[in-house]
């Protein structure tokens, strides 16, 4: 169980709001570690931290055992560190094989689009992680939700990402195309890659998590592997331990 990074009491304050406070967070390579909140409790904001677009406003963040300063998304790519957007992930007019380049095409001598080799490679690398498009030449708009995250996830798999943060992959997603997402998460982690997985279910949690963190109202309130929780605690934890039960009764027709 190897470290990749490790964040050392974080604190983020947006002018007089603190948005995060005193967070502890450490990602092993091979492991899956989920970060759950309800909404507003921080969990982008320090998605955002990670990935270099804030910067925190004290605290560490430890890469390879050494404190690094990200100052912009650029850093953190260059740290191995990739960020799958809920809706920035792919630009839905264009194909398939150009979102799985964006960015990092590969151009010939001219600066032409080495087109082919391209649609070839991105072929080949959806099959592996089996998902079989009849065209890599499709809109993205085309895919499915799942689809999407899906070829997300195997861009950065494929462009050396060695930790990969998902914002809520699953949460405009069905069942099935759920499942679809969550074994792709568990590939990931099968290839030693470092995953934080930032959701409000704590079902897609349990089923892919070596670790969990519970964000309340920008405080760290749970930090726990997986030997030391249940589902049902993890449930009753995220459901604020009885606010669910307390509505229960006051919706309660008798
Ligand atoms: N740029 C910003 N400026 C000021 N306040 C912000 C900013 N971004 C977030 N906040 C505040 O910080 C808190 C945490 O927001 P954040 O987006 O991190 O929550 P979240 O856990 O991702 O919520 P959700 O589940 O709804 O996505 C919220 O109260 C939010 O209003
Ligand atoms: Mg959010």
């Amino acid at each position: 169980m190897s470290e990749l990074i490790q964040l050392r009491d974080i604190s983020k304050d947006y002018g007089a709001f603190r948005a995060l406070e005193g967070i502890n967070l450490q990602v092993n390579a091979g492991e899956v570690t989920c970060v759950l909140g309800d909404n507003g409790a921080g969990k982008s904001t320090l998605i955002k931290i990670l990935s270099g677009l804030h910067p925190a406003s004290s605290g560490e963040i430890i890469v390879d055992g050494e404190s690094v300063d990200f100052s912009s998304p650029r850093d953190a790519i260059g740290a191995g560190i990739a960020t799958v957007y809920q809706d920035l992930a792919v630009v839905g007019q264009m194909s398939v094989w150009r979102n799985f380049f964006l960015g990092q095409e590969l151009t010939g001598r001219f600066g032409t689009l080495r087109e082919q080799e391209m649609r070839s490679i991105t072929d080949q690398q959806l099959r592996e992680m089996g998902i079989e498009l009849h065209d890599v030449g499709v809109a993205v708009a085309s895919l499915s939700g799942g689809q999407r995250q899906v070829v997300a996830i195997a861009r950065a798999i494929y462009f050396g990402a060695r930790v990969i943060i998902l914002d809520e992959p699953t949460a405009a997603l069905g069942v099935k195309q759920s499942g679809m997402v969550l074994r792709f998460i568990a590939a990931a982690r099968d290839r030693g890659i470092g995953v934080i997985f930032i959701t409000h279910n704590p079902h897609h949690a349990y089923l892919v998590g070596d670790h969990f963190v519970l964000l309340n109202l920008g405080r760290q309130v749970l930090d726990v592997p997986r030997s030391e929780v249940s589902l049902e605690q993890l449930t009753v934890a995220m459901a604020g331990g009885g606010e669910l039960d307390s509505l229960s009764h006051e919706l309660d027709r008798g």
